[in-house]
């Protein structure tokens, strides 16, 4: 089963401010990142195993324009994702992602790509355990 890291809950890093006026979030609020490129989220996660973890990120989108982020694993670009408009800032909805992590501590950032800034973050959903990809060859 997946394991629930809050963007509230240290070591969790939230570069904005921790609010809860948008209901339907998880545990006791929300990453509202700045309105800027700088406005990350970064999580902490532990992953038992080396290889492919799923994320669950949660998010809401009150806007009608994407807040794309890219995906940062261990310091390395991994991907980047859109965060659609979802219709309201207390309408929350999950995207799911595989990156590559390692076995251990990996810390996994959401770094905004667009002016805009990112979504509200309310949490990440984490599960490694995945089989790792065989080498090229
Ligand atoms: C509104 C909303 C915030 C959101 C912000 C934004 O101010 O209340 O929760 O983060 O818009 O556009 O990022
Ligand atoms: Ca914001």
């Amino acid at each position: 089963a997946p394991v629930r890291y809050e963007a509230e809950t240290s070591p969790a890093v939230c570069s904005g401010t921790i609010d809860s006026n948008w209901a339907g979030f998880t545990g006791s609020g929300f990453c509202n990142g700045a309105n800027s490129t700088s406005g990350h989220a970064q999580f902490q996660v532990t992953a038992a195993a080396a290889g492919t973890a799923t994320l669950g990120i949660r998010f809401a989108n009150g806007t009608t324009t994407a807040r794309p982020a890219d995906v940062v694993v261990n310091g390395a670009t991994a991907q980047t994702a859109s965060f659609e408009g979802t219709g309201a800032w207390s309408t929350w909805v999950t995207k799911t992602l595989s990156v590559q992590v390692v076995a251990g501590t990996n810390t996994i950032r959401l770094n905004p790509t667009t002016p805009g800034g990112l979504a509200n973050v309310d949490h990440l959903d984490f599960e490694a355990g995945g089989t790792t990809p065989p080498p090229p060859g």
